[in-house]
């Protein structure tokens, strides 16, 4: 057995939450390294339905236990909100659930701010998910944050509360016209995170044990390569970092706990919020696309942007994580077109850009060229062997191989967690040798 990390490969949403589910029967333990609840993570199976945002997605299994790792931004009641939502849906939570005292809290007056400088953003917008995630990271670069584990001692969680909430307001005021937290608010949000106070204890501890003892760590990510704080296309990122490389360390384990990335990829390209998008389809294919594969917020019902498949970005997302194997996700989506464009690379004001540009300027400059490929034109969704996709399929996902130099461990023919391919190759026969 491994530890492997999940990743999104993309700009998020290639569902991270579907494949995490799938192979949790697999992992003792499942942690959640990065990001809050900006990630909304989509789990169907047989007539069920969950959309998780904090809660990593093996909650669903007994057999799993769930931590959240020091590098999660916590919204205690958004936290608690999630627990309750499931409790209510018969998941049993809180003996399953270990949350990091060392995770920062998110405080009503960081969604305050993240909301008034969203809108005095005006056309400059980030189209960030408005949940507070970047003023929370920037409090915890600033040291001014707090912590998850003062809730051990309620005074001092007072104090740090009336004092951080203090800043913030005024930093909200800064924002003409903006809406600043009532006091009870805050008081909730307090009080949520007292509640929390019986899950709180030492994950990194947690999961030496799992180590020490051989039981196998699923590292979940949220988010997607392309919003890595630094890898990304900044400044349209989220505030935190995604690659799989951070996921061991960002929990207090060493990189070498980790044994594998596998990364999830769309079979298209989405983008939620602004940015460069290379591959963008903004005519009627694009909307069509949209309308398939369903594609609307989990987190904030937003429509997502929709774009052919972006080979450029994608072998970058491979260098940067590490990817071992790549899980291909919503094929389906695509069943009926009579062409399927990959960019293969960008043409740029010289030869032919191979490389993805790091300043989103240049990035928006870029022209994709595209490799086209014969549509299959027959309908792939639900299928779960590998050999009953139609042939040109097959061709699409090998072609995807060769441009990745990853193998496709993974095919997703639909949102349900029985709608899968699982291909018994390595590096993933060799990680889970009971695959689903
Ligand atoms: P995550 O954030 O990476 O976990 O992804 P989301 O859950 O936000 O978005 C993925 C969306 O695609 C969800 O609505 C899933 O139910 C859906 N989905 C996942 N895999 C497939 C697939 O293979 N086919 C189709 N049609 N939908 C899928
Ligand atoms: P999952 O885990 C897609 C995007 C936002 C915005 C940018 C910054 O479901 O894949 P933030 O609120 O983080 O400051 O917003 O990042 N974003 C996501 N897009 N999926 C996500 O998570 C995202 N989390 C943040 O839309 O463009
Ligand atoms: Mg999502």
């Amino acid at each position: 057995m491994a530890n492997v990390v999940i990743v999104g490969g993309q700009w998020g949403d290639e569902g991270k939450g579907k494949v995490v589910d799938l192979l949790c029967p697999s992992f003792r333990h499942v942690v959640r390294f990065n990001g809050g609840n900006n990630a909304g993570h989509t789990v169907k199976f047989a007539d069920r339905h969950f959309a998780l945002h904090l809660i990593p997605s093996g909650i669903l299994h007994a057999s799993c236990r769930c931590l959240i790792g020091p590098a999660v931004v916590v919204d205690p009641l958004a936290l608690l909100g999630e627990i309750e939502a499931l409790e209510a849906q018969g998941v049993a939570v809180r003996d399953r659930l270990l949350l990091s005292p060392r995770a920062h809290l998110v405080l009503p007056g960081h969604r305050a701010l993240d909301v008034a400088r969203e809108s005095s953003r005006g056309a400059g917008k980030i189209g960030t998910t408005g949940r507070g995630i970047g003023p929370a990271y920037e409090s915890r670069a600033a040291r001014t944050g707090v912590r998850l584990g003062l809730v051990r001692d309620p005074q001092r969680l007072r104090e740090a509360f009336a004092e951080a909430s203090r800043a913030l307001e005024l930093a909200v005021r800064r924002h003409e016209g903006a809406a600043v937290p009532e006091a009870d608010e805050t008081e909730a949000a307090m009080s949520a995170a007292l509640t929390l106070a019986p899950m709180v204890g030492d994950v990194s501890q947690a999961l030496a044990g799992a180590v020490g003892r051989g039981e196998p760590i699923m590292f979940e990510g949220a988010q997607g390569t392309l919003l890595d704080l630094d890898h990304g296309t900044y400044p349209f990122v989220t505030s935190s970092n995604v690659l799989a490389g951070f996921a061991a360390p960002a929990c207090g384990l060493p990189a070498r706990a980790v044994d594998g990335v596998l990364a999830v990829l769309k079979a298209y390209t989405t983008r939620v919020g602004a940015g460069p998008f290379p591959t963008e389809l903004t005519d009627e294919l694009g909307e069509r696309i949209r309308r398939r594969g369903n594609e609307f917020g989990t987190t904030t019902g937003r429509p997502r942007r929709t774009g052919w498949f972006d080979a450029v970005a994608a072998r970058a997302a491979v260098r940067w994580n590490g990817i071992d194997a790549v899980a291909l996700t919503l094929l389906d989506v695509l069943d009926d077109l009579p062409e399927i464009p990959i960019a293969t690379a960008y043409a740029g004001a010289g030869s032919p850009v191979t490389e993805f540009p790091d300043d989103v300027v240049e990035l928006a400059r870029m022209q994709p060229r595209y490799e086209v490929m014969p549509g299959w034109r027959a309908s792939t969704a639900g299928i779960t062997e590998y050999d009953e996709l139609p042939a040109l399929a097959r061709r699409y996902v090998e072609r995807l191989e060769a441009l990745l130099g990853v193998p496709v461990a993974l095919i997703s023919t639909g949102p349900r967690r029985e709608e899968t391919i699982v291909r018994p190759i390595a590096p993933l026969a060799a990680w889970i040798p009971q695959l689903p």
